[in-house]
C-alpha cells in the first residue's frame, strides 16, 4: 500500500480539494497532477476524456499512492468506466455532494458545472434516486473552467460569464443553494456572491475531502505525522501554479514539475 494520496484534475481546479485536504489532514502527503495541455475537458468527447484519465491514474500508480481523488466533476462522471481497473481506492467528487444535498434536506437546488458534467446528469441521478422530491436546475458552462485555468480570476469576462450563468439559472427556476460542480468554480467564488450574496453555496471539493479522511481513518491508513507535503506535476507550464497556491493559500509545496505522461 502507498503512502500518499493522489489528486487529479484537468488542470488547476483540483487543487481546491487540495485546499481541503490540507485543512482536514495536514499530515498527509499529496502528489497532485493537473493536466493543463489538454483543459477544458468539458469540451471533449467520452473517450477522450477517459484516455487522459487513465493516463493520470496510471502516473499515480507509479507513484507510491494510497487513495486518489479525482478532483473533476467532469472526470467523475466517468467513474464506472475506470474505478474497478487500479488496486487503490479512487474517490469520485460527485456522491459526497449528493448525498449531502440529500441528507441536508436542500430544497432548490441548482447545479453549475461544464456542459458535459450537466449533460451527464451525474449529480440528479444521485441525489433524485434517494429523494425525488428535491427540486434541481441545472446550468452548463462552455468557457468559464478555461477562463478560471488561465488565471483570468478577477477579470470582466469571468465576471460576465458568471452573472450571465446566473441570469440564466434565475429563468430557469428559484433557487437557494447552488452546488459549484466544476473545481475551478470555487476559485472565483466571490464572483459568484458578489451577484447573489444570499447564495447557499456548496463547494463539493470538500465534501470528498471530508469522505477522504472518514475512509482513511476507518482503515487505519492516515499519515501520522505533524505536517505534510505538496508536490504539483503538470503536463503544462507552472507559472499559472504559482498564482492559484497564493490565491488558495496552500502550504508546503516543493517545486512544480513538468511531466509529459
Ligand atoms: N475542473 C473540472 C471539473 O470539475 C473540469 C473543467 C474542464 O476541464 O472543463 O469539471
Amino acid at each position: 500500500m502507498g503512502k500518499k494520496i493522489g489528486v487529479l484534475d484537468s488542470g488547476i481546479g483540483g487543487l481546491t480539494t487540495v485546499k481541503s485536504l490540507q485543512d482536514l489532514l495536514p499530515g498527509e502527503d499529496i502528489i497532485y497532477f493537473g493536466d493543463n495541455k489538454n483543459v477544458p475537458y468539458g469540451n471533449k468527447s467520452k473517450d477522450e476524456i477517459l484516455a487522459l484519465t487513465l493516463k493520470m491514474i496510471d502516473f499515480f500508480k507509479e507513484n507510491d499512492v494510497k487513495i486518489v481523488a479525482i478532483a473533476c466533476n467532469t472526470i467523475s462522471t466517468l467513474i464506472d468506466s475506470y474505478k474497478d481497473r487500479y488496486d487503490f481506492p479512487i474517490v469520485d467528487i460527485i456522491s459526497p455532494t449528493a448525498d449531502y444535498v440529500v441528507e441536508k434536506a436542500l430544497e432548490n437546488v441548482a447545479i453549475i458545472g461544464t456542459e458535459f458534467t450537466v449533460n451527464q446528469a451525474s449529480y440528479n441521478k444521485l441525489i433524485l434516486k434517494q429523494n425525488p422530491d428535491i427540486e434541481i436546475i441545472s446550468e452548463g458552462s462552455k468557457n468559464l473552467a478555461a477562463l478560471v485555468d488561465s488565471g483570468k480570476f478577477d477579470d470582466e469576462e469571468t465576471k460576465e460569464t458568471i452573472s450571465n450563468h446566473l441570469k440564466n439559472l434565475k429563468s430557469k427556476g428559484n433557487y437557494k443553494n447552488l452546488v459549484l460542480a466544476c473545481t475551478h468554480y470555487p476559485i472565483v467564488q466571490d464572483i459568484f456572491l458578489s451577484f447573489e450574496p444570499e447564495l447557499n453555496i456548496i463547494n463539493p471539493a470538500y465534501q470528498q475531502a471530508k469522505t477522504i479522511k472518514d475512509y482513511l481513518s476507518e482503515k487505519d491508513l492516515l499519515n501520522k505525522q505533524e505536517m505534510g507535503s505538496l508536490n504539483i506535476y503538470t503536463s503544462g507550464g507552472p507559472e499559472i501554479y504559482s498564482k492559484i497556491i497564493d490565491r488558495l493559500e496552500l502550504i508546503n509545496v516543493g517545486e512544480i514539475k513538468t511531466v509529459d505522461i
